[in-house]
């Protein structure tokens, strides 16, 4: 299932971001590759350890940490630094599978990868092409959003940038491990935690049913979770 994440920053700190971005050296997005994606990476990353990708990283995780929604959506462990890249006219990343398991660049811890996001730095407008195709249960989808915007997909599934046509493309990409390793476990809690809230506001958090409802859903969390 993919979910996007509306507005995880507001247009003020996509300028901020951005200007730091376009002033920052970029190197070859192939040396973060695996073997199978390096094939058909084409694209400009920042350096994970570099002082832009580091403050800005932090500055995404904290926006993110404090948005309910993605909260919900995936119910984090552990997320990895964000990563910055960027496409220009000719370069794509062709259909890959993200690596299974991500060792942190700054504390080396492991991580493994079950949400994969791609937070949306470039206005749709500032560029053709350079979609994110993913392949889901539901069909291929491609996802071209707001800056400010992220969507987030099952580190399971083949995706692929299209080749960007015109103009340029700059997001932030990173990975996360959660609470709860099944795809359809989570989405079933997403769906009840949103429902639960719907009836909140409908009701009243203290309405006897949403009170024994929510208790049902922190139940089903401590039944799947690995902390
Ligand atoms: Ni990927």
């Amino acid at each position: 299932m993919l979910i996007t994440i509306p507005q995880v920053l507001d247009p003020a700190q996509v300028q901020a971001i951005r200007a730091r971005l376009d002033a920052a050296s970029w190197q070859d997005g192939r040396q973060t590759a695996g073997a199978q994606s390096q094939s058909v990476k084409r694209n400009q990353q920042l350096p994970v350890d570099g002082p832009d990708a580091r403050a800005l990283g932090e500055e995404i995780l904290r926006a993110l940490t404090q948005h309910p929604l993605f909260l919900s959506a995936a119910l984090p462990l552990r997320i990895l630094p964000p990563m910055f890249n960027r496409y220009e006219t000719g370069e794509t990343f062709g259909v890959h599978v993200d690596n299974a398991i991500r060792v942190s660049p700054l504390t080396q811890e492991r991580l493994r990868a079950d949400l994969s996001m791609t937070l949306f730095l470039s206005e749709p407008d500032e560029y053709d092409g350079g979609e994110l195709v993913i392949e889901d249960h539901y069909g291929t989808q491609a996802v071209k959003l707001n800056a400010g915007d992220m969507v987030l997909y099952p580190s399971t599934s083949l995706h692929e940038v299209r080749p960007v046509t015109r103009g340029a493309r700059v997001s932030s990409f990173f990975w996360l491990q959660s609470m709860i390793r099944s795809n359809e476990q989570r989405a079933m809690l997403f769906d009840m935690d949103q429902t639960i809230q719907a009836l909140a506001d409908r009701l009243n958090a203290t309405d006897a049913e949403v009170v024994r409802l929510t208790g049902i859903y922190h139940n089903m969390i401590r039944m799947w979770s690995e902390v």
